[in-house]
């Protein structure tokens, strides 16, 4: 066979496809661990955030992160049906995945499009609840998994809440995909940071807590609920809004938060 001819140029441009694929496979399947490794760290590096226990932007390794997370931090399962612990009997807590549990219609359930707030069509049956507890072991707060729409993809993140369950402590997105220098400054420490101290309830037991469009004005009345939207992406602001709506409300946490707001010696009713 010549060696420029069609059929040479043809074979030596397949046998470079074919050992191309084969090494950007094998990366793929092999970096595969330490993605997912890298993925839970970044988590826990989160969670942490959310909780005020690591500084925004701070570079911390993951012993650091691994450490200060067994701790500080207890990861309780609960029935987001009931907001109940879960015995690890029937779901183990080292194991369970619960992105994955939310697309498994085994693990999950669909949600009524008139309740599906967040958008996300279905959601799962246990939760995390991730318990911060002081060097005493008393618990200080409480950071819950929140995700939902907002412009271009869903928003994954954490929302930290006094022990009380009533007040913000924080709040951190780790994952989405909308646009830089629009809806992606929901990772923004300027804008993270008006979240502490606002109120997610009202007397009533109303949940109020909302991205306003525009700046709060310091006389608003609400403002104690409210906070300023994002300029130019109204979209993933409200998405925000709903999603935390949508996770604090009755078919999310709103049964586990009802249990932590009844008076702890009220005797259940019949
Ligand atoms: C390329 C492009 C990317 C955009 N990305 C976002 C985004 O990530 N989030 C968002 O809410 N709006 C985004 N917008 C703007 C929305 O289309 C919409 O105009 C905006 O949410 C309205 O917000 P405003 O009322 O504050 O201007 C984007 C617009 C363009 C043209």
């Amino acid at each position: 066979m010549k060696r420029d001819s069609t059929v040479q140029t043809l074979v030596v441009a397949t046998m470079l496809c074919v050992v191309c694929s084969v090494i950007v496979a094998g990366a793929a399947v092999g970096l595969r661990p330490r993605q997912q490794a890298n993925k839970r760290l970044d988590k826990k590096k989160n969670v942490l955030i959310a909780a005020g226990l690591i500084q925004e932007g701070q570079v911390a390794s993951q012993q650091v992160i691994d450490e200060k997370f067994t701790e500080n931090i207890r990861p309780v399962l609960i029935d987001l049906k009931t907001g109940k612990r879960v015995d690890a009997s029937i779901v183990n807590p080292d194991t369970y995945d619960q992105r994955v549990a939310a697309a498994d219609p085994k693990q999950s359930e669909p949600i009524a499009p008139a309740a599906d707030l967040a958008g996300i069509k279905r959601r799962e049956k246990y939760a995390f609840v991730y318990e911060v507890i002081d060097t005493g072991g008393t618990l200080e707060q409480l950071v819950l998994p929140i995700n939902g729409k907002g412009l271009w993809s869903t928003l994954y993140g954490f929302l930290a809440l006094d022990s009380d369950g009533s007040t913000v402590r924080g709040i951190t997105f780790y994952e989405h995909g909308e646009t830089a220098g629009l809806g992606a400054e929901v990772d923004n420490p300027k804008w993270k940071a008006i979240w502490p101290g606002k109120q997610v309830f009202d007397e009533s037991g109303k949940i109020r807590l909302e991205v306003v469009k525009g700046s709060v004005p310091p006389s608003s009345p609400n403002v104690q609920y409210e906070v300023d939207g994002l300029s130019g992406a109204t979209i993933t602001s409200k998405g925000v809004s709903n999603l935390i709506h949508y996770w604090l409300g009755p078919d999310a946490f709103g049964p586990f938060l009802d249990l932590l707001h009844q008076p702890k010696d009220a005797t259940p009713n019949a």
